[in-house]
Parts: C-alpha cells; sequence; structure tokens
C-alpha cells in the first residue's frame, strides 16, 4: 500500500515536471515566426556581408536577391528589422550585423533631395539609437532631422517629398511616417522646431488628403501657394479616385503615431476613421491583407493580387491603435491585427528556410502602375512584420 502510494507519488510528480518541461519549449506561434524570422533575416545578412555598400530589396523572378545602394527609400529597413531581432534574441551576431547595414546608410543623414530620411535613418539609426544608446546614432537621428526639415515650405505647412518636374510641390501620403523622426528628434536635441513642422505636416495633410469615407488619396499636389490650388492624384495606385492599399496603411499608422507623440485628439479621430474604413472595406478578404489596391479590378477571372507589405503595416498599426481605445473597439483592432498576422505567419505568405532570396515575407506589390516588384518580397513587409510580432508579444496577444 504504501509503495502503491509513493508509486503515485512520483508519477504526479513527473507529470508536474513533463507539464512544466513542456511550457517552457512551447512558446506559441509568436516566438515560432520570430526566431525563424531572425534566421531568415541573418542569412539574408550573409548573402550581402560582403558587398560593401549594398542592401537588401527584393527578389527577382528567379529568386534571386536584388540589391540597392543607400539612396534607395529602403534602405534603412534590413537594418532595422535586424535590430528588431536583437532586440528579441539578444543575439550578437544580429546586433553585428544590424550595425554593418545601420553603417551602410550612413550617408543618408544628409539627404536633403527627398523625403524619404525617415525611413532610410529612422528604421536603421533610430533603432540602433534605442537599443544601444551610443551618441554616433544619436547624431545621425538629429542630422536626419535637419535634412528633413529643409524640405518643409511654412507657407503651404508641409514638407515636400519628391523633387520631380512633374508635380509643382507634391506631397505624398507615405510622408506622415517621416513625421516619427522628426519628433524624435525634438526630443533627442531639445530643439522643438522639428516637432512643430511635423504637427503643421500632420494638420496640413489631415485637412488635404482624406475623402469623407477616411480614405487618403496618394499625392497631393500643392499649387502656388497664393491661389491655395491642390490636386489629387496618383502614382503607385490604380487611379486618383482610388484607394491605394499602402496608402491607407501609411495613413493608419502615420497619425496613430502622431496621436502617440502629441495625444491631439484629432489624430487619434482620424486614425481611427482610416481604421474603419480599412476594416468595413466591402472588398477588404476575409484573412484582412488587402488587395494591392481596394478599388484594383481583377484580371482574368482572378482576383486582384495582395499586398502583404500593407497588411503588415496595418496589423503592425492597429496593434498600437488598440492601446488608445477604448473596449470593445480595441478588441476589433487587436482581432484584426491578430487575423492579419496569423495569415501572414502562415504558409500562404510566410518564406520556407532558405527560400525567398531569404527574405521574411512573399507576395507584396512595390509598384504596380509602373509595372515594378509586383507579387514579391519586400524589405519593409518583413520590417513591419517583425515589428507587429514585437507588440503581440508586448500585449501578450497569441494567435
Ligand atoms: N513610399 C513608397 C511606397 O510605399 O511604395
Amino acid at each position: 500500500m504504501k509503495n502503491a502510494a509513493a508509486k503515485t507519488k512520483a508519477a504526479a510528480g513527473l507529470l508536474v515536471l513533463i507539464t512544466l518541461f513542456c511550457s517552457a519549449c512551447e512558446t506559441g506561434n509568436t516566438d515560432r515566426t520570430l526566431r525563424f524570422s531572425a534566421k531568415q533575416t541573418e542569412a539574408l545578412y550573409q548573402s550581402v556581408r560582403n558587398q560593401e555598400g549594398r542592401l537588401p530589396r527584393s527578389a527577382d523572378a528567379e529568386g534571386n536577391l536584388v540589391t540597392s545602394g543607400d539612396d534607395y527609400w529602403c534602405s534603412g529597413f534590413t537594418a532595422g528589422t535586424l535590430w528588431y531581432l536583437y532586440e528579441y534574441t539578444r543575439d550578437d551576431r544580429l546586433k553585428a550585423a544590424a550595425e554593418d547595414l545601420t553603417r551602410r546608410v550612413e550617408r543618408q543623414q544628409y539627404t536633403t533631395d527627398n523625403h524619404d530620411v525617415g525611413f532610410m535613418v529612422g528604421c536603421s539609426y533610430g533603432n540602433a539609437y534605442r537599443l544601444t544608446g551610443c551618441p554616433e546614432y544619436r547624431a545621425a537621428v538629429v542630422n536626419a532631422a535637419r535634412s528633413l526639415a529643409t524640405r518643409f515650405d511654412p507657407v503651404r505647412g508641409v514638407i515636400r517629398s519628391w523633387d520631380h518636374p512633374q508635380w509643382h510641390f507634391p506631397v505624398i501620403i507615405d510622408n506622415m511616417m517621416n513625421l516619427e523622426l522628426l519628433c524624435e528628434a525634438s526630443r533627442l536635441s531639445g530643439d522643438p522646431s522639428f516637432r512643430t513642422i511635423a504637427l503643421s505636416h500632420a494638420d496640413t495633410t489631415l485637412k488635404y488628403h482624406f475623402r469623407p469615407d477616411g480614405s487618403s488619396c496618394h499625392v497631393v499636389d500643392y499649387g502656388v501657394p497664393e491661389d491655395g490650388a491642390y490636386r489629387r492624384q496618383t502614382h503607385q495606385g490604380y487611379a486618383d479616385g482610388s484607394a491605394w492599399a499602402r496608402g491607407q496603411a501609411w495613413a493608419l499608422y502615420g497619425y496613430t503615431m502622431m496621436f502617440r507623440e502629441t495625444r491631439k485628439p484629432e489624430y487619434r479621430a482620424q486614425a481611427m476613421k482610416i481604421a474603419r474604413f480599412i476594416l468595413g472595406h466591402p472588398r477588404l478578404p476575409a484573412d484582412k491583407i488587402p488587395y494591392w489596391d481596394f478599388d484594383a479590378p481583377g484580371c482574368d477571372g482572378k482576383e486582384p493580387l495582395r499586398d502583404a507589405s500593407a497588411g503588415a503595416i496595418i496589423a503592425s498599426a492597429l496593434l498600437e491603435l488598440s492601446t488608445f481605445a477604448e473596449e470593445p473597439l480595441a478588441e476589433t483592432y487587436r482581432e484584426a491585427a491578430k487575423t492579419q498576422v496569423a495569415t501572414l505567419a502562415s504558409p500562404a505568405y510566410l518564406a520556407t528556410a532558405a527560400s525567398n532570396a531569404h527574405f521574411i515575407l512573399r507576395h507584396s506589390v512595390g509598384h504596380f502602375p509602373h509595372r515594378s516588384e509586383i507579387d514579391v518580397p519586400l524589405t519593409y513587409a518583413d520590417y513591419y512584420f517583425v515589428e507587429a510580432l514585437l507588440r503581440m508579444k508586448q500585449l501578450k496577444i497569441k494567435f
């Protein structure tokens, strides 16, 4: 009898140990996907390690890696992805890789001929400074803000996106993303002027870029200030009046981030209006990864192509917006983001090891009207996907 009781006790103890061991091993889909992302992105880094001055960009039709120079608008994303993955793993190899790719975009802090310094320097140097506190990284963020500020026109109240004779003073909705760098630079330098520019840009964009249904056009061309004329167009979308999916994603992310920075209720209200447009759109597929343009027609009886990058950016933005919303709206945002992340982490979008030129996600669309980067991996899809996974962890949302 005594022997049987001892055996039962031992078996129960063993069961507890097995359960504890299994729960330590079973870290869930978010961790599994982050670990895969770390391996894949480290391999991506290895493929450019000996190509000094080159940065990952995409893959060609044969699945070969396509790279860019440091002056391409996406040059800072892989460094940023590596920083995020270093933050998650604390693996020094990822840190060394992130440092190397960050250094490769060093010159961009002085770029004044386009608005993309926020992407190029914010994602690379911004994350580098956040995680290391190194003064050299801090200086690059402030220098980049100084460069970006040269493109601000105080009369129109906005930062000029591109210098191209096709437009008078073009501002694209993507430009909202650069405002984070300006707000950060004001904090780091004590100079409030960067933040003042960011607020002016966000306020003016709110006035001119949006339609009554909450969708955004891609380009607003501001005419001569005296006549106050402006023209709404598209460059990467299906039509001037259409809702280009990544444009909606930049808008949602931009106003959510500007609410975090300023607590201005108008920005949260605008972010919620954009979220309502996206999530309530009759053409948003059930898995919530949008077509490359909400208004794009199908072709040969097939649906329009999906854009994983827009899905990843929207997911990350919705996760942050959920923290600024009351229930049950917050739950709506969390659930939508969870569906998007789960879809992107499924075999339909997630690459298999060593495939996809070592990018994490497949099926993004860069510039459909120019027939460029269609249904390919893109650095910014990976960056915002990893960011969304980290936000899922932070908010303890499982999928
Ligand atoms: N900023 C350019 C794009 O989203 O494609």
